[in-house]
């Protein structure tokens, strides 16, 4: 009979026989509950031979990375190296329009730099009790994951290249390289909520929103510039502010404010502007295989709206995207 605590107890043993006495295990860790709660696991079934990695993929949200390094520091005790690829994954998107592009480009080099780095990590652990090969590489991935991605519906339905399922390396997927161990592939989002409350994970933790292995990149329509990095980020952090101010972010299951591609005109004062169109996106749902918007208290969205065009230089206009999935996605790409 299946129970929570008897998923983590099978879950760590089948961990430490697969890695065995000797293994280390390399670990993709994004703040998010799905990582976090895999972390947790591998860390209780092997201890230091686990290494917690955060990639910074210059698409990340606002003092994201430190705030998560320090939140897994004090709560759970691991210690998460961040490892700064923000230049080279900025520069690598330098023109990349077409959103399935962003996405592979986006995995393939977030699988290099950890390569790059459990090869440092090999090296630091060299005649030490520690020493062995890193040989595994952890991900969160949950099974909506993985249906959406390799689904039943075969290769040419797949909607999206989830960077942590179909868009790794071919290299990941034939055995070459770092091995893959998803402790939670079989598990759905309420599941490993209810797993991240056992393992004693802090509640704002267990109910943050999901965010994507491709950041704000996915939620910036066209080009990823930094300009346009900056101004997503700023008018992200004012809307989640604002929604965790009103008590009302535990009511919607994901939110964000994203930037379309073109400008449009406004005014500011006496001044024509030509400034960058701000999307914001809420929605409701239990599986992220559909989800309705978001019934937003209308006069509190005008706040949002009024604050974003105030605070963010390079914005003209504020909307709110209304569309469900189906048709729409949850991302803008
Ligand atoms: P969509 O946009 O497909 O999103 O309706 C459904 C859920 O999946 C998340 N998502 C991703 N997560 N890598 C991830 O790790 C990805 O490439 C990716 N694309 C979408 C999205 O945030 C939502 O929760």
């Amino acid at each position: 009979n299946w129970t929570m605590s008897n998923f983590v107890d099978q879950e760590i043993s089948r961990i430490r026989k697969l890695v065995g006495e000797k293994g280390q295990v390399i670990g993709a860790v994004s703040g998010g509950v799905d990582s976090t709660v895999a972390a947790k696991l591998m860390k209780e079934a092997i201890g230091d031979r686990f290494h917690a990695v955060l990639v910074d993929n210059g698409v990340m949200r606002l003092n994201e990375c430190q705030q998560v390094q320090q939140m897994l520091q004090e709560h759970l005790n691991i210690n998460l190296t961040i490892v700064d690829g923000s230049k080279r994954f900025l520069d690598g998107l330098k023109g990349i329009t077409e959103p399935e592009k962003k996405r592979k480009f986006i995995g393939n080099l977030f699988i290099d730099l950890f390569e790059e780095e459990a090869i440092r990590i090999e090296k630091a652990a060299e005649n030490t009790p520690n020493a062995g090969k890193v040989e595994f590489f952890l991900q969160g991935t949950l099974y909506p994951d993985v249906i959406e991605s390799i689904s039943f519906k075969g290769p040419s339905a797949t909607i999206k290249t989830h960077h942590n399922v179909g868009g790794l390396p071919a290299r990941m997927m034939n055995g070459q390289g770092l091995k893959l161990i998803e402790p939670l592939r079989e598990l759905f989002k309420d599941e490993v909520r209810e797993l991240g409350r056992q393992l004693g994970i802090p509640e704002d933790l267990v109910m943050r929103h999901p965010f994507p292995g491709p950041g704000i990149a996915i939620r910036i329509i066209g080009e990823v510039t930094p300009e346009r990095v900056e101004i997503a980020r700023k008018a992200d952090h004012i809307f989640i502010s604002m929604i965790k101010e009103a008590g009302i972010y535990n009511e919607m299951s994901q939110a964000y404010a994203g930037v379309d591609t073109n400008k449009a005109v406004g005014v500011m004062g006496d001044n024509r502007v030509y400034g960058y169109i701000i999307i914001l996106r809420a929605v409701t749902t239990t599986d992220f295989m559909t989800a309705e918007a978001y019934e937003f208290d209308f006069a509190l969205l005008r706040k949002i709206a009024t604050r974003i065009v105030n605070e963010v230089d390079g914005v003209s206009r504020v909307t709110y995207d209304i569309t469900s999935k189906p048709p729409g996605t949850i991302e803008l790409e």
